[in-house]
């Protein structure tokens, strides 16, 4: 069968299509025919190397995939073939605290990116079947972390407001989510295009953070000055401070990507002051994702897709992501 590997170093040109032999499930595994993965950020840091620096090599890249499963050991009890399942972000986090040491798919071990993964029976959930291949796929990272973010972490409340950073993948599940939950939802992005995107998806107020690059002071306005119940945070360094600022008192942040840089030094005094809770958010457990599902499943959530590329195109789609010019997720179908 089919994958692709990154072999003996790191970046895009370390990654090549190979042929491996099929893998066999063991008594308490699946093997799973995948059929669409979907891509994140996180999968060009680990290609790149810049994020596990010791990568065991050669790695099956990407997290997040859906299939259907093909067969089952023996002792195999929570799915059966035919099924379609998706492998959770960090395999063996199935509820309660996150564990110590995380083992996710397409970082400490074999990915999603081959025509056939063998995964534990504990490592998969099924997934809503009203939703397509590419639309399941994107959900074990970007929607579990916005789930976690707000559903969990934030105990989001009909009636607060949110502000949202971007338009990506994680960015726009946090809209859909918000909207879900009856909360009122403020977003920030580069580009008007995606403004009105947003807007469309039920964004109630939209700023243009390179045009008003002191978007928490709008914020703050368009708050009455009381400021947001929660914020998404995924720019990281280049944006916490304005969204410490951007947050109401007794507030909640997210603390979820670092796309403006990972170390800074910030004020430590509205944070005191304003009692905030800033909190890290690490993708969520299989209950968390089990949860999401069921929500999605009811309010039938339709996840954002910008582009679909063949599964022979992998590398292709990554230097799409890398871009940044899209909205919502980027898929591949098998
Ligand atoms: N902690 C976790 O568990 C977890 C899980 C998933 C992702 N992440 C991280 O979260 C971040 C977002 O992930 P994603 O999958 O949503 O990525 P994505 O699909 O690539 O979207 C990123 C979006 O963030 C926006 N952005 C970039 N810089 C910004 C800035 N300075 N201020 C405001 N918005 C900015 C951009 O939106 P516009 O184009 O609209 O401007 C961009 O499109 C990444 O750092 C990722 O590694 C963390």
């Amino acid at each position: 069968m089919q994958a692709f590997e990154l072999r003996n170093k790191t970046g895009l040109g370390a990654v090549s299509l190979v042929e491996r032999k099929d893998p066999q499930p063991g008594p308490e595994q699946v093997l799973i025919q995948m059929r669409a993965a979907a891509l994140n950020p996180r999968d060009l840091l680990v290609l790149n190397g810049s994020l596990y620096p010791t990568l065991r090599l050669p790695l099956v890249p990407l997290s997040d995939g859906v299939g259907h499963v093909m067969a089952v050991g023996e002792k195999v009890t929570r799915v059966k073939p035919g099924d379609r399942v998706a492998g959770i972000f960090v395999q063996h986090w199935l509820s309660g605290e996150a564990p110590e040491h995380a083992l996710s798919l397409g970082g400490e071990m074999d990915g999603v990116l081959a025509r056939q993964v063998v995964l534990p029976q504990d490592g998969v959930v099924p997934v809503p079947t009203y939703l397509t291949d590419e639309e399941a796929a994107t959900l074990p990272c970007a929607a579990v972390t916005a789930w976690n973010a707000l559903m969990v972490q934030g105990n989001l409340k009909p009636g607060a407001t949110v502000l949202i950073q971007g338009t990506g993948g994680v960015s726009l599940f946090a809209l859909q989510f918000a909207r879900m939950a009856g909360a009122r939802v403020i977003v920030i992005s580069s580009s008007d295009e995606k403004l009105e995107r947003a807007r469309q998806l039920g964004a109630e107020q939209t700023i243009h953070y390179k045009r008003t690059p002191d978007w928490e002071l709008e914020t703050l306005k368009l708050t009455d000055g009381r400021g947001v119940d929660h914020v998404v945070e995924v720019g990281g360094a280049g944006t916490l401070s304005r969204s410490i600022n951007a947050v109401r008192a007794g507030g909640h942040i997210s603390l979820i990507g670092i796309l403006s840089g990972i170390n800074t030094e910030i004020s430590l005094r509205p944070i005191l002051r304003k009692q905030i809770r800033i909190q890290g958010i690490y993708v969520g457990s299989r209950s968390m994702f089990e949860a999401m599902n069921r929500a999605i499943e009811l309010h039938k959530l339709k996840p954002v897709i910008d582009r679909v590329f063949p599964f022979e195109e992998a590398l292709d789609s990554f230097g799409y992501l890398e871009k940044a010019n899209h909205v919502g997720k980027v898929c591949l179908r098998f």
